[in-house]
């Protein structure tokens, strides 16, 4: 199963990509983790040790390899659209983190004007759209804030798009227009996940701003958590940290959703 995480900027989306890493993986399945965000901030939420974080190397760098290899740019190289399996994608460019969790990252701007992510972006389009994914695997991609992602058809081919949304106006309405955009892309399944939500944020004054012939699945419902700051603080992931939070606990619930969705036993 490949899952997009999106939604606007600070909504919690590398909090709950990471998060769902680790329940996965507890739950048995084999998680490869994508980074599409030039932030680079999904190792820390997922507990990758400054050690490891320090030997990533940028999916940008793979696409330079293939280049220097063959000639050709190497998101049009070819090289994975024949059906590539987790285990092709080069151990160079992949940290494996605590729970078995493997990262693989996009890549961040080292110096001004260096010029665009696109080759890394393309790159990871391809790998996304034609990797093949065994039933006890699963990939998580956590995208960038915002809509430019689906402007580039990065996520064509995930079979979930879940939307992260805080209890807000403006959050609401990009999520729905991520929606929107990620239905056009011919992603069947799209689910928002209601985040950071207070006692105040009844859910259903929220969802029932959400036009039903959209068929967006509802998620979760997940509270501030106080605990998520303080993990932040430190740059602890909040999983590792208590697996008890009451943030963890809703995030398991969207495991639940997901299970259930795709039949998962
Ligand atoms: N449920 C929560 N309770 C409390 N704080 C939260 C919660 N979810 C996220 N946060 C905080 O909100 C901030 C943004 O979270 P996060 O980095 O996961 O969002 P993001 O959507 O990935 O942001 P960006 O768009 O910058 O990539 C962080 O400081 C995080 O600690
Ligand atoms: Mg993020």
């Amino acid at each position: 199963m490949k899952i997009a995480v999106a939604g606007k900027g600070g909504t919690g989306k590398t909090l709950i990509t990471g998060t769902l890493a680790h329940i996965f993986a507890r739950n048995g399945y084999k998680v490869l983790a994508i980074d599409n965000d030039a932030s680079m901030n999904l190792a820390f939420s997922i507990g990758i040790p400054e050690g490891t974080r320090k030997t990533m190397v940028p999916i940008s760098k793979m696409s330079e390899l293939i280049k220097e290899r063959t000639g050709i740019d190497g998101a049009d190289s070819g090289i994975y659209n024949v059906n590539p399996q987790v285990s092709d994608i080069p151990d160079q460019f992949v940290v494996v983190g605590p729970n078995g969790i493997k990262l693989l990252a996009l890549g961040t701007i080292e110096t001004p004007s260096s010029g665009c992510l696109c080759p890394g972006n393309a790159l990871i389009r391809t790998l996304l759209y034609n990797l093949f994914i065994k039933r006890n695997e699963v990939v998580l991609v956590d995208f960038e804030a915002g809509l430019e992602h689906l402007g580039r058809g990065t996520a064509k081919g995930v079979d979930l798009m879940a939307i992260v949304t805080e209890p807000s106006q403006k959050s609401l309405e990009l999520s729905l227009k991520i929606g929107h955009l990620a239905r056009e892309l011919g992603i069947k399944n799209i689910g928002l996940i209601f985040n950071k939500m207070r006692d105040e944020h009844p859910i259903d004054s929220l969802t029932a701003q959400i036009p039903s012939g959209d068929h967006f699945v509802i998620l979760g419902n997940i509270p501030f958590d106080e605990e998520v700051v303080q993990a932040d603080l430190r740059g602890e992931s909040i999983f590792l940290r208590n697996p008890r939070a009451p943030v963890v606990q809703a995030i398991e619930g969207v495991y639940g959703k997901i299970s259930a969705l795709f039949n998962l036993s």
